[in-house]
């Protein structure tokens, strides 16, 4: 089958999450790793949940308070000054060292973002990171009403972008989002940010904590096509 589009994941994929440790810190200091930790799983978690109980809220209002409970957690007052520069640093993450080129390589194929951020947030964070102009499309879960892994959020693709799914190459970081993409019927490349059996450590910390929990092949009823150790090997699957 011929891949006509390659169509991204934001959050862990394309950009570093972990790239808000450095803003947190200096905001909080002691307590970064702590607050950049629960504030990531809290993040996604919020997504399932709000999908579940089926009371969307956009990904912007979802970080900002998986944002205030990580801080309560750390024990620091959510003053709004401080929520306001932190929630902040999602609209600058550092993009993944390879991104740039591997979205120049594919150039001729349809590229797109496809993320539980709202049309803002991403808007914003790849005109501010210099994405904007290596990506046909920008797509937002918000019209669905639901986050991934719903499939009815899937479903918002091939409209816009005009591929069909077995054409697309869906590429993610996070493992939830791999099993939804390949159940949806996308061609599915997991790109794997470290991790690995055995890598968490008996003295786990906050970030070994996070890494244990969400660089692992997930235990879900669905695989990925492909396995990558970085974004520069999906020319050799176009
Ligand atoms: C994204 O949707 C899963 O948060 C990740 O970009």
């Amino acid at each position: 089958m011929t891949i006509r589009a390659f169509v991204f994941d934001a959050y862990g994929t394309l950009y570093d999450v972990q790239s808000v440790l450095e803003r947190v810190e200096r905001a909080c200091p002691g307590r970064g790793a702590l607050i950049t930790q629960i504030w990531r799983l809290k993040q996604l978690e919020y997504t399932w949940l709000r999908t579940c109980m089926e009371d969307f809220a956009n990904f912007a209002v979802v970080t900002r308070d998986s944002l205030v409970y990580a801080l309560h957690v750390a024990g620091v007052e959510p003053a709004e000054a401080l929520v306001t520069e932190l929630e902040d640093a999602y609209l600058h993450l550092t993009p993944a060292p390879e991104a740039h080129d591997s979205l120049r390589a594919l150039e001729g194929h349809t590229r797109a973002i496809f993320s539980n951020g709202s049309v803002a947030m991403l808007d914003a964070l790849v005109l501010n990171t210099g994405l904007k102009g290596l990506l046909e499309h920008v797509v937002s879960v918000d019209s669905a009403k639901v986050f991934k892994p719903s499939p009815k959020a899937y479903a918002l693709l091939e409209p816009v972008i005009g591929v069909p799914p077995n054409e697309t190459m869906f590429v993610s970081s996070n493992g939830f989002d791999v099993a939804g993409a390949k159940r949806f019927g996308f061609q599915v490349a997991w790109v794997r940010r470290g991790g690995g059996p055995g890598t968490a450590p008996a003295d786990a910390g906050p970030t070994d904590m996070f890494k244990a929990q969400r660089l692992h092949a997930e235990m879900l009823n669905a695989k990925p096509d492909h396995v990558l150790g970085s974004l520069t090997e999906l020319v050799d699957l176009r």
